[in-house]
């Protein structure tokens, strides 16, 4: 039997249903048994999906600009005992594939930052956590901590690539008696949804602030996690800069009728939801992120909000067409690249279907290469 089935099962038979988040945060979290604690990767051609991170390096090399410009902006600070040193915090970093990109780009455009750069990796998953010095090869000199916690200080750049996604979220639905919280239940062997009064008051005060007017029979996520995720990280940036891409939308697209059944959703297509209670610790389960609360969650928390725009837009400013035009040769690796930048920017691919939001801290309001296409905000 899946030990993490029979790990949920005892804990509903001690002490009642389980909020969906909780079922969420063991099924993808238990440190032993979740599914990104089984292993270190989970994208990729190996893994079971793709993020932007897989389409290859040049990913990293377009954030490695946006970064550069970042750090340079920030400056160094005054009366460290190194005044050199700049933060660069990567959140959900897994193995840490994307800080290496990022890494590589940065050694060979703009030695003299690549040099001052303290790295952090936080990530949750210790399988992955082991794995970071080893994927990061000759950087990993710059790691100064790896963790599953954010540093308490950073002055630099904060960055998180398909991070508040993944977040355990709760879920609700209206019902004719008013809304309701989902909380896993067992019955005869088989997980099944169990309808409850909310199990904290923070997810009503969530959906008054996000204007949701939920009709019967709809569904929805509220995931407070991201929100004191973005708390915590911006607190703990002194002077800098917070990047952070995901796929979502605002929140009265998000609470709207075009997204009425919710968004939780696994890397199997067509799994029911039913079916995605019955092999915990076996797929990923993420949910639209509400990009409005995530806004809101820096802006509260001491951070200005730059902007928020398409990936595809955001990669267009930081030169992705100039980069396509300028290596047309026919060798495998330029036609392997030209691939990838395509990939990321297609119509309906993760170009237009993730956004960029942009914090600074103690920065005033610059204008970032990554913002100059800022036409469409979406
Ligand atoms: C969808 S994966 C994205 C990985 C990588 N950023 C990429 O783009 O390929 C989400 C990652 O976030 C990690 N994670 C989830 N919650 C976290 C938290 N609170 N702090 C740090 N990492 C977390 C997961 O373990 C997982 O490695």
């Amino acid at each position: 039997m899946n030990p993490l089935r029979q790990l949920i099962s005892e804990r509903i038979r001690e002490s009642g249903p389980i909020s969906f988040a909780e079922f969420m945060d063991l099924s993808l979290y238990q440190p032993e048994f979740g599914y990104y604690a089984r292993a270190a990767q989970r994208t990729g051609r190996a893994g079971d999906f793709f993020t932007s991170v897989d389409v290859g390096a040049v990913f990293g090399e377009l954030l490695a600009k946006q970064i550069a410009e970042m750090l340079r902006l920030i400056g160094p600070k005054a009366q460290s005992p190194k005044p050199e040193a700049v933060d660069l915090v990567e959140a959900g970093s897994g193995n840490g594939r994307l800080s290496k990109d990022v890494l590589d780009a940065l050694q060979r455009t703009d030695p003299d930052l690549y040099a001052s750069i303290r790295l952090s990796l936080v990530e949750r998953s210790a399988a992955a956590r082991s794995a970071q010095r080893a994927t990061l090869g000759d950087h990993a000199s710059h790691l100064v901590h790896s963790s599953a916690e954010l540093p308490e200080h950073v002055y630099g750049v904060i960055f998180a690539n398909e991070l508040l996604d993944a977040f355990p979220t709760h879920a609700v639905t209206m019902t004719d008696a008013g809304l309701r919280e989902i909380f896993v239940d067992e019955r005869d062997g088989q997980f099944v949804e169990y309808l409850e009064t909310l199990s904290t008051p923070r997810i009503s005060d969530y959906l008054s602030r996000a204007g949701a007017k939920m009709h019967q029979g709809w569904r929805a996520e509220v995931n407070l996690a991201a929100e004191d995720w973005v708390g915590t990280a911006a607190r703990s940036l002194e002077k800098g800069f917070m990047m952070v891409i995901d796929y979502g939308h605002s929140a009265e697209e998000l609470y709207g009728a075009s997204h009425s059944a919710g968004t939780l959703t696994t890397f199997k297509s067509h799994t029911t939801f039913a079916e995605v209670l019955q092999t915990p610790g076996d797929c990923d389960i993420t949910a639209h992120v509400d990009l409005t609360a995530v806004t809101r969650a820096g802006e509260q928390a001491g951070l200005e909000s730059l902007g928020r725009l398409d990936q595809t837009y955001f990669m267009l400013g930081l030169g992705l067409d100039e980069m396509m035009a300028l290596d047309q040769s026919f060798e495998p690796s330029a036609m392997q690249r030209r691939l990838a930048l395509k990939t990321l920017l297609l119509p309906g691919g993760l170009g237009s279907t993730h956004k960029v939001l942009l914090f600074g801290k103690d920065v005033g309001k610059p204008t970032l290469k990554g913002l100059s296409y800022r036409i469409r905000v979406t």
